[in-house]
């Protein structure tokens, strides 16, 4: 049985505990929902690839309560500071050199040389990092492959009875998960995120080269399909089939079924986005899902990258 825990002392205390005797214990981040094990747990690690069914050449994140920590994991240079100084906490995770001798589990980082690492924003996560005094490693709480949760139920709907607990801090305010900047040769954007390629361009002074190829994913939101709904989903359509279950964006989609935001606000789409697309994917009883259009600029880039991978021909 999977315990939904409150995000109080009490609740948190129990999670420690379940995270120290190396169960997988879910929890909010201001993204979203994480499955945590303790990162330094060979059995941990193994487990959260376990319950999620992931493929274990996708290494995780490890989650720190701040940056002093992650350099006991991770060799920070200059730019690494700045950026790690302006955006953390929140939606930014930095892959940098691998401290060999920090005590990760190798299963965290799939045998690699570096390491993903962010400290969120969220207070549960936290309080929860706090009350377990140790790193964690987390990918989204969802089924490998399924679309990220933002909410507890979405977790429990994925992953009940697979994982000890989750603690219910609510709904994700971001919505999409953190933008993942590589910093090991050049400064490579390897999923865009939380943090727009634009503010973090405007932060380090140049822009960043992308770092993705779905043949050989080094980050793992990489593999093209994911986020995957079992309908169909149709992108950038302005007047959908009849038939169709319309997902909306902006006052041009007044009549659409369901509206990511109906004032075209790229911040409320993405807060809505996995959500609604749940939402979408019951309503539409395997009727196609119909897009409108998402300007490709700030959290767009996230939120477009999400539905191209959702529309993706399935595995
Ligand atoms: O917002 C988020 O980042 C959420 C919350 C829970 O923190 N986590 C998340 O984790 O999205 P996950 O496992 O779904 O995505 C982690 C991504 C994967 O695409 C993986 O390939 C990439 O991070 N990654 C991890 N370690 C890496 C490394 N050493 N080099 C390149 N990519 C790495
Ligand atoms: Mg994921």
């Amino acid at each position: 049985m999977t315990q939904v825990l409150t995000p109080d002392a009490q609740g948190l205390t129990t999670a420690a505990e379940l995270l120290r005797g190396g169960g997988l214990v879910a929890f909010p981040t201001e993204t979203v929902y994480g499955l945590g094990g303790d990162a330094r747990s060979d059995q941990a690690v193994a487990r959260i690839f376990e319950a999620k069914g992931r493929p274990r050449f996708n290494p995780l994140i490890v989650h720190v309560p701040d940056l002093e920590t992650a350099r006991l994991f991770a060799d920070f240079d200059d730019r690494a500071e700045r950026v790690a100084s302006a955006f953390w906490p929140g939606p930014l995770t930095l892959v940098l050199p691998l401290k060999a001798e920090a005590g990760l589990s190798p299963l965290v980082t799939a045998g690699l040389d570096s390491v993903a690492i962010r400290v969120p924003a969220h207070p549960v996560a936290r309080a929860l990092l706090a009350a377990f005094g140790g790193p964690v490693a987390a990918p989204s709480a969802n089924p490998s492959g399924k679309v990220s949760p933002t909410r507890a139920r979405h977790v429990i709907d994925g992953l009940s009875g697979r994982i000890a607990a989750v603690v219910d801090g609510g709904a994700c305010a971001v919505g999409v998960e953190s933008t993942i900047l590589g910093l090991i040769d050049g400064a490579k954007l390897l999923r865009p995120g939380g943090v727009p390629a634009e503010v973090l361009e405007a932060c380090l002074g140049h822009s960043l080269s992308s770092g993705g190829d779905a043949e050989r994913p080094n980050a793992p939101g990489q593999l093209l399909s994911h986020y995957a709904p079992s309908s169909a989903v149709r992108l950038n359509q302005t007047a959908p089939l009849s038939g169709d279950f319309w997902l909306g964006f902006g006052p041009e989609a007044a009549r659409s079924d369901l509206n990511l935001s109906a004032s075209g606000d790229l911040i409320e789409a993405a807060a809505n986005l996995f959500h609604y697309l749940r939402q979408a994917d019951d309503a539409a009883g395997g009727r196609p899902i119909a897009v409108s259009p998402i300007p490709e600029t700030g959290l767009g880039r996230a939120i477009n990258d999400r539905l191209r991978r959702a529309a993706a021909p399935r595995q």
